[in-house]
């Protein structure tokens, strides 16, 4: 398969049995990092018998997590002792650089896990909650929590999101609407970028906490504010320059998608900007990979959800009156951003 555009046709059994394994490999890392395998590794528990004692796993069943492992090429083991690939240092290891083992333990594991259970059930139009999505079933009123959900988010989005205050410019904009802004890490990273800008937080109640602990720790709490409610309902404050949806869309039906971007097209000034960021596949809907795969997970949360890509996502905010400036990949192979401006009147 390849990264983007049109995937090479499978050609051979193997290539099948990658496709269909490939989940237990996906578990392998969820356990790994229930665990913390490779931050007690990092801090050197690097023989089996050292890390079955730190981790609490028999040594037994820790060999077969192990063996896992090395054949995903996530650990590797030399004279008795066991290393980190870099990639596992760099990213799954606790205080490293680039830490984002609760999104992966958190969104993709426990939520993203569970939820696609569900996919048959999804596909045939039922809903697993009936009178609410995935993220008020699973995340907030189910087993994981909001707090802990909240901040695994953040986990993920704080590095696309600074990427993001890098590339767009909102030097120019006084203050920021972030719908559905979970930990706040769009809201933050684009405050931290922009000194003139303040931002209000809107999203479900069960997030505020977690957003206003983030805000606090980066020092923006006279400068960013939370709304607590469900963006299709409440009213939406007013005096807001930019909008940002992120990873929104994805997360809500057709129907809700059209009230949201018509919403924002009402509560920007002339001149405002919307921002749509989100998983999105390219317009012969082909790839990529996993933004295709992740999108499956909308439907769990709502039976009309869409397969998003640029051309749907530009339609919807011309219909709601705005005018497209462009859409550009965000994080190659995974997420894109559009950006649609309000006329005047
Ligand atoms: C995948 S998270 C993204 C969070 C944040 N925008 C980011 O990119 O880090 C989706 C967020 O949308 C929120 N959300 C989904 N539907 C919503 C609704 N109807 N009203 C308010 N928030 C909603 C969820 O609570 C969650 O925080």
């Amino acid at each position: 398969m390849a990264e983007a555009g049109r995937a090479k046709p499978v050609e051979g059994v193997h290539e099948i049995s990658a496709i269909t394994y490939g989940f237990m490999a996906s578990k392998a890392l969820f356990s790994a990092l229930e665990f913390d395998l490779f931050t007690h590794i990092a801090r050197g528990a690097d023989t089996t018998r050292a890390l079955a004692e730190d981790a609490g796993i028999a040594e037994n069943r820790l060999l077969t997590l192990l063996a896992a492992l090395k054949s995903l090429g996530l650990v590797s083991e030399t004279g008795g002792r066991l290393v980190n690939a870099p990639a596992t240092s760099r990213y799954l290891v606790a205080g490293a650089p680039g830490d984002f083992r609760d999104y992966v333990r958190f969104v993709n594991g426990a939520f993203g896990y569970e939820s696609f259970r569900h996919l048959d059930e999804a596909l045939r139009g039922e809903r697993v909650f009936p009178d609410k999505g995935f993220y008020e079933g699973l995340a907030y009123e189910g087993g994981i929590g909001g707090e802990r959900f909240s901040s695994a988010q953040h986990t993920g989005s704080l590095g696309p999101a600074r990427l993001m205050a890098k590339r767009v410019d909102l030097k120019d904009r006084r203050k920021l609407l972030d719908v559905g802004g979970g930990s706040g890490a769009y809201s933050i990273a684009f405050c931290a970028a922009n000194p003139q800008l303040s931002a209000t937080i809107l999203d479900f109640p069960q997030t505020v906490e977690t957003a206003k602990r983030y805000v606090r720790e980066a020092a923006l709490a006279d400068r960013i504010t939370n709304l607590a409610g469900n963006a299709v309902a409440v009213d939406w404050p007013g005096g807001h320059d930019v909008i940002l949806m992120s990873y929104v869309w994805s997360a809500v039906g057709e129907a809700d998608i059209a009230v949201l971007a018509k919403r924002a097209a009402a509560a920007l000034p002339p001149g405002g900007l919307l921002l749509i960021h989100d998983f999105m596949v390219d317009d012969a809907r082909e790839g990529p990979r996993f933004a295709a795969w992740y999108l499956l997970g909308s439907m769990l949360d709502n039976p009309s959800a869409v397969c998003l890509t640029p051309a749907y996502v530009e339609r919807v905010l011309r219909d709601a009156g705005l005018r497209i400036e462009n859409t550009e990949t965000m994080l190659p192979g995974i997420t894109m951003l559009t950006k649609a401006v309000k006329t005047p009147a």
